[in-house]
């Protein structure tokens, strides 16, 4: 696998692995119903972006990286509930980013394909986490 496209996709995997325990932490902590449920929703789905990324990088002949990315600590060490959300959506819009950074270099097909999606969920969340973030504070 070209070491380039190798790099960005394992930055991708640890993003998402921090993705996954930083909404963990979040849905568990928050008191409000609704963002407990759309957090544990989006739990699940990162989940599953991590699993594909390792087997993607692994069907390539690359490594998959064991690491955590530090976004964890960035989110939970905010003092209030609305920074934490205003940063997991600036997270959001980076893997977005970061995903066109990938095609640019024109990964394999599946991986492209698999990344498109992986984007525009992304960006779909994001605007989701926004509108909640907009309802719950606006209360
Ligand atoms: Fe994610």
């Amino acid at each position: 696998m070209d070491t380039k496209l190798e790099a960005l996709l394992n930055q991708l995997l640890e993003a998402e692995r921090a993705g996954h325990e930083v909404l963990e932490v979040m849905a568990r902590e928050t008191a409000n119903p609704e963002i407990k449920a759309l957090f544990t929703n989006f739990t699940e789905i990162e989940v599953g972006d991590v699993s594909v990324l390792e087997g993607l990088i692994r069907l390539h002949g690359g490594t998959p990286s064991l690491q955590t990315g530090d976004f964890v600590e960035k989110v939970l060490r905010l003092p209030s509930f609305q920074e934490q959300i205003e940063l997991l959506s600036h997270g959001q819009a980076w893997v977005a980013r970061k995903v066109e950074q990938v095609l640019a270099l024109s990964p394999p097909p599946e991986v492209a394909a698999f990344l498109k999606e992986m984007a525009n969920r992304h960006r779909h969340n994001m605007e989701w986490t926004r509108a909640e973030a907009i309802k719950t504070f606006n209360e």
